[in-house]
């Protein structure tokens, strides 16, 4: 069966004594609240990484996740971190090609399927971003452009190492703009990608791979989100940002 997983996203937020409080309040909530068989996973900044995790290793069901990591296996790229180095840390989860990412970085289809690929040869489970623009959503073909970022980036891979790789479905028009999909609209999507992995990779494949929602995801809508039969957990921006809000959306998931 398909892992139910719930990642926060915190992007460049949180000084350190905030973020060692945050993840202590999430940790004790968790452990004391949540019940049944939903993973969290904190993508944090890199620097909190290593400090956060005699947190997180407190209760099994919480992980680590980095937002990014560079393609390369080692050497000149200044200011970059890479897929090993967060091996040698037990960094479990790596977030690759979040839209912003992809905007103001420039990472196309190719280079994520690169990362993909490192991140996987050094044992990190990829969380992989796609999603439509607005413009792509009201004017073009938007599931098969969804689809074709998947392909692109993903479906070189082995049955085995897909199968290692979470999608989080993030539309574009809906990251922190307090626009959400409808839930009608992340099913038809996730069921549409669902059914595109099942195309290349067969019926098995596609039922274990685990799909998360994410853009402005809250505690008021994600039980209804959750509720859809192939939205397998979310990726949580704003609200990971609030102990509270991020524990009342894991126990939505329950
Ligand atoms: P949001 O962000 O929940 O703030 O919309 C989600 C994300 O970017 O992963």
């Amino acid at each position: 069966m398909r892992k139910r997983i719930v990642a926060g996203n915190w992007k460049m937020n949180k000084n350190l004594t905030e973020a060692l409080s945050l993840t202590s309040e999430v940790v004790n909530m968790v452990r004391d609240e949540v019940r049944g068989d939903v993973e969290v996973v904190l993508c944090t900044p890199f620097i909190y990484l290593t400090s956060l995790k005699k947190y997180t290793d407190e209760v099994t069901r919480i992980s680590l996740g980095a937002q990014n990591c560079h393609q390369n296996a080692s050497g000149a790229y200044t200011g970059e971190v890479s897929a090993a180095m967060l091996a040698s840390i037990e960094v479990p989860y790596v977030l690759v090609g979040h839209s912003e990412r992809r905007q103001y970085f420039g990472e196309n289809d190719e280079l994520l399927a690169q990362k993909v690929k490192i991140a996987l040869e050094n044992g990190l489970k990829p969380i992989f971003c796609c999603g439509e623009s607005l413009q792509q959503r009201q004017n073009e073909d938007f599931l098969a452009i969804v689809k074709a970022q998947l392909t692109a980036s993903l479906f070189d891979l082995s049955p085995e190492d897909f199968g290692k790789v979470v999608i989080a479905y993030e539309p574009i028009w809906a990251i922190g703009t307090g626009l959400t999909a409808s839930s009608d609209q992340a099913q038809e999507m996730h069921a549409e990608l669902r059914a595109h992995v099942a195309s290349h990779y067969g019926a098995q494949v596609a039922d274990d791979t685990t799909i998360l929602y994410g853009g402005s995801c809250n505690e008021k809508n994600a039980a209804e989100l959750f509720a859809c039969p192939d939205v397998d957990g979310g990726l949580i921006g704003g609200a990971s940002l609030k102990s509270r809000e991020f524990t009342n959306i894991v126990k939505a998931r329950m």
